[in-house]
């Protein structure tokens, strides 16, 4: 398969302009003989100011992805499940299978380096956390086992997937109510209008914005994923996914383990802005004659059996900036809700 243009260029969100270079360190507890897997945390604000190169956002990302974080960190959750909600029952939160389960992103994105694939012993069993926090089987029935994928042209497919959701919402505007086909980029998808508003859909849901992460499709941007996968599999807030609580500021402990601000909005910027310039993997084309004419032949077939209608040969990229963050990006969740872990039971 032909691929779509493969370098990205990136650019940071300008929001803010105040730039307190003031970096984040967390400390051990007392006694506890260990040091943080992360000495500085990066804030947003420094990011945005445009104080740091990207070069320093792309060495902190990377330090973040292979860190493997420990209690001073913040590593484990104490208070949430798998899925980022608050543990309603004090039972052990480290499980193999539901996770925590790993100390770092690179534990498992590591072939042939970090922010690639993994071993078969990194898999993932997707869904186990619906029956979080003791799961007792495996059963497919239950969870999902799935293989570590690499990130390699994560950004591109972000980004395929805004300008797609851009071109879909902007087609809605104006259609009489009905069921309408909408087409990007070769992809078609039925929608059904009823007073201006899109009530039903199909490949896509009806707010129309492409998620192109996860096997199932189900999530948004990098960022999302990251800030998922964090708390998921280490145990790590970020503080913009869960603490962002209008009562306590940027200050809340979510996972109720004692260390506040787990991961800044700046190292999520970095993480994610680390992941998405991944190179894109490429087609290998042979030196040898008879594989060239093999693989010709093999392109045609996978067109004539219509592999073509789902898999389409090239996506190509109206602009090849990305700008960080996606402006889909769900809201942030208010941890509203406080833990009835420690609830006195009658
Ligand atoms: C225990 C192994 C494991 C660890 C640890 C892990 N991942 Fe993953 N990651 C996976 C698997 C498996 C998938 C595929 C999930 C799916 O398709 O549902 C995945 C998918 C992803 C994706 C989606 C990529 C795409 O193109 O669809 C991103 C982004 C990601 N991981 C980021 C991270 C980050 C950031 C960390 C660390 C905070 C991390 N992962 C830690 C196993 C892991
Ligand atoms: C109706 C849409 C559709 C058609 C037609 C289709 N595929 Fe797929 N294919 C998919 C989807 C969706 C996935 C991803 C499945 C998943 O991740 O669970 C996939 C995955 C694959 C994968 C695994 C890729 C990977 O990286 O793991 C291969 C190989 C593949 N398809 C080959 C083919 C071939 C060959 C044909 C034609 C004979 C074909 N597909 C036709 C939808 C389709």
């Amino acid at each position: 398969m032909r691929k779509a243009k493969s370098r990205l260029v990136l650019a940071a969100l300008l929001t803010m302009c105040a730039a307190p270079l003031t970096a984040l360190a967390h400390e051990c507890p007392p006694g506890f003989p260990d040091e943080p897997a992360i000495s500085k945390h990066m804030e947003q604000l420094d990011i945005a100011s445009g104080a740091l190169s990207f070069d320093a956002i792309g060495d902190h990302g990377k330090a973040l992805f292979v860190a493997r974080f420990n209690v001073c960190d913040g590593q484990g959750r104490p208070a949430t499940t798998s899925g980022g909600d608050k543990r309603a029952v004090d039972e052990p939160a480290k499980l193999r299978t539901s996770a925590p389960d790993s100390d770092a992103c690179a534990g498992c994105h590591a072939q042939p380096r970090a922010g690639g694939a993994g071993d078969f012993v990194a898999n993932v069993f997707v869904l186990a956390q619906t029956l979080d926090p003791t799961t007792f089987s495996v059963a497919p029935e239950l969870s999902d086992e799935r293989n570590t994928l690499g990130m390699n042209g994560s950004g591109p497919i972000e980004m395929l997937a805004r300008e797609m959701t851009v071109d879909l919402q902007s087609q809605v505007a104006g259609l009489p109510d009905g069921n309408h086909t909408l087409t990007t980029k070769g992809v078609a998808f039925d929608v059904m209008i009823s007073d201006g508003q899109v009530v039903a859909s199909r490949g896509v849901n009806t707010d129309l914005i492409i998620r192109p992460f996860h096997q199932a499709g189900v999530v948004i941007s990098l960022r999302e994923f990251t800030d998922n996968a964090f708390n998921h599999h280490h145990g790590i807030q970020a503080e913009e996914r869960f603490d962002l609580n209008p009562a306590k500021g940027f200050d809340a402990d979510y996972d109720e383990d004692g260390v506040h601000r787990e991961l800044t909005v700046g190292d999520v910027t970095a993480v994610t802005v680390w992941q998405a310039p991944l190179g894109v993997p490429r087609r290998v084309i042979s030196k040898d004659n008879d594989e060239r004419q093999m693989a010709r032949r093999g392109e045609r077939v996978f067109d004539d059996v219509g592999c073509t209608s789902c898999h389409k040969p090239e996506l190509l990229l109206e602009s090849r900036l990305l700008v960080e963050p996606n402006p889909f990006n769900p809201p942030p969740r208010v941890a509203t809700r406080t833990s009835v872990r420690n609830t006195p039971t009658i």
